[in-house]
């Protein structure tokens, strides 16, 4: 793989409460997530699904390359276009190869809960980094599900499935952790299972997979935290306009968040209740956000968010916001750096298991920079550098080629002392293909380099 770091530098010399300024009106590539999910129940449905918005970068690509391998004629994507020729819940053929889920946690979770049903062998594979995630959160309830499945030593990919000819057996779930991808994964298990699967989740997750399914005419019963669907149905193809990715917006929502005189607007950003943690915790913070022209398109909430700059505080971070806010706390670290007080994070063990540490790997970078920052079990304590004029250091920080890490450092450099450079950011392109350049276009300076 091609190694690049950025160079991100401060972006004026002049008077430090001129600098790090960014405005502009943009729209950020669509949602990862339903970017996903548009994929896998348009190739499982009966007839002609058309996506727009979808998310051409690497994890959703990941995705639609597993569907073509097994026989799914899809056309595109062009210019967030994509036509998938669903085969049927029983269409899909056998891989005559491992599919590489790249580095993508969604698509191998997901995928092995769909693929349990097929009545095929399958071998799931993954990068380096995949390679070292957790796994046996879903083979536990696909193994109660009598899905013979198997990992690696550890429960890491590569992650195999064997053939089972008979249906899957109907389970109810306790999702011991608070997570989105484990409840798919049962829940598209469930789909082709003897009867009624259930799950229970601790928080509410993103929802994605059932609003989903509800579009392509699978019903889901909803009973307070519990989610269920009857096995043995069918999808029939809808079409799809995928949102803005508010994952994505929440590096321009922290940049615009930073400096007095900032203002940014994003277009058409989904504002699924389960995503808006982001909103929730700068608000708190003191952020100045308005969202503008509410609408509901495709049974998702969509909003224009427009951001400007003021001062920001530290805050004890609610822990109901953890879970709508799980893909975000890399960059709401650079905004709990640049705030006055302290920032403290709890109930977020979650955040050390994604493409990196990702409370680790913050913290070391932040420490890099000069910001006091103490990782613990399960969050971070952060003292804010406080008001416009204190500046981070400049410096070498390592994203341990994780996307979100690579961005949020990017977003530091608006508040930065001296250039950072940041090492390891050929994964951005597994979410946000144009991040330089949308970054560049509304004030920041970065530049690609060699490794
Ligand atoms: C996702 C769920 C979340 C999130 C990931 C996407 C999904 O993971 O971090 O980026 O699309 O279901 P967890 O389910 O592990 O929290």
């Amino acid at each position: 793989m091609s190694q690049y770091n950025f160079i991100a530098k401060p972006t004026i010399d002049g008077a430090p409460a001129e600098q790090g300024i960014v405005r502009g009106d943009i729209r950020v590539p669509g949602d990862k997530s339903i970017s996903h999910r548009s994929i896998m129940f348009g190739a499982l449905a009966e007839g002609t699904s058309h996506v727009s918005g979808f998310l051409e970068g690497q994890d959703a690509l990941a995705t639609l390359n597993a569907f073509r391998t097994m026989g799914v004629a899809i056309e595109g994507p062009q210019d967030g276009k994509v036509t998938i020729h669903g085969v049927g819940m029983h269409g899909l053929t056998a891989p005559s190869a491992a599919l590489d889920m790249g580095n993508s946690g969604t698509s191998i979770r997901l995928l092995s809960g769909l693929l349990a049903g097929q009545g095929f062998d399958v071998e799931m594979i993954g990068d380096e980094s995949l390679s070292k995630r957790p796994m046996k959160r879903v083979t536990d309830p696909l193994a109660l599900m009598n899905v013979d499945v198997d990992t690696a030593e550890g429960g890491t990919p590569p992650l195999k499935i064997k053939a089972s000819t008979a249906a899957l057996k109907a389970i109810h779930y306790d999702l011991p952790m608070a997570s989105a991808q484990v409840k798919s994964c049962v829940l598209l298990a469930g789909l082709y299972a003897d009867g009624k699967t259930s799950i229970t989740e601790p928080a509410p997750t993103r929802d994605h997979t059932e609003r989903m399914l509800e579009a392509f005419g699978y019903a889901v019963e909803v009973d307070g935290p519990t989610r269920a669907v009857v096995g043995g149905g069918k999808l029939q193809a809808a079409d799809i306009d995928i949102p803005s990715d508010i994952s994505s917006a929440a590096f321009f929502m922290v940049a615009a968040s930073l400096v007095k005189g900032s203002d940014i607007t994003l277009r058409h950003v989904g504002i699924n209740p389960t995503r808006i943690g982001i909103i929730n915790i700068l608000r708190d913070m003191g952020a100045n956000i308005t969202l503008l022209n509410e609408s509901k398109i495709g049974g998702e909430p969509v909003a224009d968010i427009r951001v400007q700059g003021g001062e920001l505080k530290g805050i004890k971070i609610n822990e109901k916001d953890v879970p709508l806010a799980i893909d975000e706390f890399p960059v709401l670290f650079i905004a709990a750096a640049a705030a006055s007080g302290e920032t403290v994070l709890t109930g977020a063990e979650e955040l050390r298991v994604k493409e990196s540490d990702r409370i680790q790997v913050m913290a070391d970078g932040l420490i890099a920079l000069g910001v006091d920052a103490h990782p613990t079990a399960d969050g971070i304590v952060i003292q804010g550098l406080g008001g416009t004029d204190k500046r981070i250091a400049g410096g070498e920080v390592e994203s341990h080629h994780d996307h979100r890490i690579s961005m949020s450092f990017a977003v530091a450099s608006l508040i930065a002392e001296a250039p950072i450079l940041i090492k390891g950011v050929d994964n951005v392109a597994t979410s946000f293909p144009n991040f330089l350049t949308l970054a560049n276009d509304v004030g920041f300076n970065l530049e690609m380099i060699d490794a």
